[in-house]
């Protein structure tokens, strides 16, 4: 066994040891920790932490290291902040930006409203959990401190699902989404059912609060809407749609964006989903909002139409990847909300660079993605002027920012 002393974070919460022959990752360790252990492939595997740094905790969760979903209980908050600023940061930096950070805004423990359960059918019943770290073994959970506790509430009718419905080997994806007091639960690879298995599926669903509960490509079972407060409208996403990870995140996300777009009156709004920002906005301005996804757009403006008393929003179905929305269609327009995928949106934002809008709100989930678009930005004349990380995945590498361009 060899001691060593970790370097740093790396881009996925291992801590990183420099050597001249390469890095060494070492799993849930932090930077300046003394540790011991084998080294295999560039990675001590179950390494003994010998001289533990101030900011090591004790995890929250008992299933911390054998669950795949967390990757940083071990760490100080202000350790996981620090990193993620540095993370976007360092991003940025190599493509020559070093715009102000604002303080980072924290989603609380027991805040996430979406998580992905996997289920499977076992000799004695079921087995409902999340998969392993990098593996496909579901680890069986009993508590998930991240996780709204109404997401919890549904795994005992997850346990009846996968009995009832999953054939012997296939492992069910179970998809739920928190709505009001409920669920909203989507779930993909279940066997396909009888009538009389179907009836049994929308008791079970009375029984745990689940609205609708959509099976492989069908919704089978649904009492009331699930629907999603956004603005003053009620929306009611399709099944297993994108929404932001927290409410709490979501309301700061659109707090920041408000305040980019301040008193502007036409305002576009690109990757829109269901009416996140869009619908807020309506409140105040006229927005035009584009989304690819046809269902989406559908509930965005059903939505609008339903609550009636807002400015006009325009909602287009459009690939903004082959399709960018053109500089001439943003004549007229005074600010742009952006909001895309992981991939970024470098072909829409090559368009933005030549149109002539003064504010832009750009939300990113992925600060490499997000540099190499602010650059197209900055190099066509926008300022960027500070960026807000709104970390909405407590304990996980992931990322969530907006960013104000002006000019
Ligand atoms: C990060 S989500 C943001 C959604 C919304 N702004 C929100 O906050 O709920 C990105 C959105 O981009 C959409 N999208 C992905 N690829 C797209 C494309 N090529 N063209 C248009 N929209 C796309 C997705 O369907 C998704 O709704």
């Amino acid at each position: 066994m060899s001691e060593y002393i970790v370097d740093r974070l790396g881009q996925l919460g291992d801590g990183i040891i420099d050597t001249p022959n390469g890095e060494i990752f070492a799993p849930f360790t932090l930077p300046g920790e003394h540790i011991e252990g084998n080294v295999e492939n560039g990675r001590v595997n179950s390494p003994k932490i010998i001289k533990p740094v101030s900011d090591r905790v004790k995890p929250a969760c008992k299933h911390f290291k054998s669950c795949g979903g967390c990757s940083l209980q071990h760490a100080s908050d202000t350790v996981i902040s620090d990193w993620k600023i540095r993370k976007t940061q360092d991003a940025l930096s190599q493509v020559n930006l070093h715009p102000e950070f604002r303080p980072i805004i924290n989603s609380k423990a027991g805040s996430r409203r979406r998580a992905t359960f996997a289920a499977k059918r076992t000799k004695k019943g079921a087995l409902v959990g999340f998969h392993g770290r990098a593996s496909d073994v579901i680890i069986e959970i009993s508590e998930c401190p991240i996780s709204d506790p109404i997401l919890l509430s549904g795994m005992p009718a997850f346990s009846q699902f996968a009995i009832l419905g999953s054939s012997r080997k296939a492992v069910l994806r179970i998809s739920a989404t928190v709505s009001g007091n409920s669920l909203d639960v989507k779930i993909d690879n279940g066997k396909k059912l009888s009538a009389t298995e179907i009836s049994k599926f929308a008791q079970i669903c009375n029984q745990f609060k689940i609205l609708r509960l959509m099976w492989n490509d069908d919704v089978i079972a649904q009492s009331n809407p699930p629907s999603q407060k956004m603005g003053l409208a009620d929306v009611i996403p399709p099944s297993g749609a994108f929404l932001q990870a927290t409410k709490s995140g979501e309301a700061a996300l659109i707090k920041t964006v408000l305040e980019i777009i301040g008193p502007s009156k036409r305002v576009v709004d690109l990757f829109a989903g269901c009416g996140t920002f869009a619908l807020p906005i309506s409140s105040k301005a006229t927005v035009h909002a584009l989304e690819g996804d046809v269902n989406m757009i559908a509930a965005l403006d059903s939505g609008w139409r339903a609550a009636g008393g807002l400015h006009d929003i325009k909602s287009e179905t459009r690939d903004l990847f082959r399709r960018p929305l053109m500089p001439d269609e943003f004549k007229k327009i005074d600010a742009i909300v952006i909001d895309p995928p992981r991939a970024g949106a470098v072909s829409q934002v090559v368009e933005i660079a030549k149109a002539n809008v003064g504010r832009i709100a750009f939300v990113s989930c992925n600060p490499a993605t997000f540099a190499r678009d602010a650059s197209i930005l900055c190099n066509n004349g926008y300022n960027l002027d500070w960026v807000q990380i709104i970390d909405q995945f407590l304990w996980n590498p992931h990322i969530e920012l907006v960013a104000q361009f002006t000019k």
